[in-house]
């Protein structure tokens, strides 16, 4: 039987002539410099990609902070990046003391039982990170080799808030530790080397305003070389940091680099580099604790509590259960923006990497979710929300206006 082309498909017909904003849990709106990188294919190998992921290393040495060499680039999501991870230091005898705050610590989980590890699990007690006190008592207990955590759990909008004290811990045992910056790299600080983290895993759609589906991960040059050694087969071609080092620090073929995907990472991280991380952390901050007042403000109320809050993904208890995939929907089709639901929680989630992480988008994200509950019945201070904005923006702009002035 012979297949006919199907007649008059175009994208147009499908996506908005106004690009949806995107004010969920990523991905996240790209700057135009990394939506025009990503436009481009030039060749996977060669001298003009050897110079595109040497400085593109450069720069990512400044993003997470580690004088280490070991970092790669995955095509794939953030989740490869997590099993390349996971399945270079866990095979069958290896124990690994996972830190469960949700769904994505919990994915360590599987991975490490994937590859045949035994997995001992930690849960917070109620809406808490967890704690370096229960993480000690872990630690006494039993050896592990490998140690996994979230720094910000994005599922429930948790921060632990522990971490340097954690892996710090971890280190005094012998236990390497694998850490995932997914939605928080250049968000808030973590300074792989000063901490002594052995493994980073981030991906591009969050935080670093890159584009889905490239991920990275960053291996301390000690931690590297352990894996270099060892003996156990590697369950995964694509995802072997042995081989996956040929590309990224020689140059040679692995697999036909996601090139679009590199460039874009070069352009984002480029984008960060001139920022500077201190001014980006600022700025994230800011933006987070604006939305965080005005949502209050208008009458809702925050999920998680302020000392262990994600400033990066804000989770939002629902009120009066309205149905968050209707309330999503309105507002798609009435303001051209987008937020989160969850994974079984009952909340909403705002996103606040990267570009998401802008006074305008903010604003938008307000009225939206403002409009949004009030066609749900839910009558929230919408004006008094966004008069309070407006007065932080003002105060924001001013000072931004004149801080280089002398007093
Ligand atoms: C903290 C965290 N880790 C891992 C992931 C998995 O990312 P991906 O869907 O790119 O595999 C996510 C995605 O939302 C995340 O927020």
């Amino acid at each position: 039987m012979k297949i006919a082309p199907p007649s008059e498909i175009k994208l147009t017909q499908i996506l908005p002539s106004v690009p949806i904003l995107l004010m969920g849990s990523g991905p996240v709106p790209v700057p135009k410099e990394v939506a025009a990188a990503n436009s481009l294919v030039v060749s996977h190998l060669g001298e003009t990609m050897k110079q595109i992921v040497s400085r593109l290393q450069i720069m990512a040495q400044y993003v997470f902070q580690t004088s280490s060499q070991k970092i790669f680039g995955i095509a794939g999501p953030s989740s490869a990046a997590m099993e390349m991870a996971v399945t270079s230091l866990l095979w069958p005898g290896k124990k690994v003391l996972v830190l469960n705050l949700g769904t994505f610590s919990a994915r360590f989980s599987e991975l490490a039982k994937g590859v045949g590890a035994e997995v001992t699990e930690i849960f917070p007690d109620g809406h808490n990170p967890i704690w370096a006190l229960d993480v000690k008592r872990a630690l006494e207990q039993n050896h592990y080799d490998v140690l996994t955590l979230v720094q910000g759990e994005t599922s429930c909008g948790i921060k632990n808030i522990e971490l340097e004290k954690i892996v710090r811990l971890a280190k005094t045992y012998g236990v390497k530790t694998i850490v995932d910056a997914v939605c928080t790299l250049s968000t808030m600080p973590l300074p792989m080397d000063e901490w002594e983290i052995d493994i980073v895993v981030v991906g591009g759609q969050k935080g670093l305003s890159a584009i889905p589906g490239f991920a990275m991960v960053a291996f301390s040059e000690e931690t590297f070389e352990y894996v270099s050694k060892r003996e156990a087969l590697m369950p995964h071609w694509c995802l072997d940091p042995r081989r996956a080092h040929r590309f990224w620090s020689m140059g040679e073929y692995h697999y036909t680099a996601p090139v679009p995907g590199v460039l874009a990472m070069h352009e984002a991280l480029r984008l960060i580099c001139n920022e500077t991380l201190e001014k980006r952390f600022e700025r994230h901050l800011f933006c987070s604790t604006t939305l965080q007042k005005c949502l209050q403000v208008m009458g809702l109320e925050l999920y998680t509590p302020e000392k262990f809050r994600l400033n990066s993904v804000l989770a939002i208890k629902n009120p009066n259960k309205v149905v968050t995939k209707d309330l999503i929907y309105y507002m798609i089709k009435q303001h051209g923006l987008e937020i989160s639901g969850a994974f079984g929680l009952d909340i909403i989630r705002i996103g606040q990497m990267g570009e998401q992480c802008r006074l305008e988008n903010i604003r938008r994200a307000l009225v939206a979710v403002g409009a949004g509950y009030n066609h749900f019945g839910v009558h929230l201070n919408v004006e008094e929300a966004v008069s309070e904005f407006d007065l932080i923006a003002e105060r924001h702009s001013a000072l931004t206006l004149f801080a280089h002035l002398p007093l």
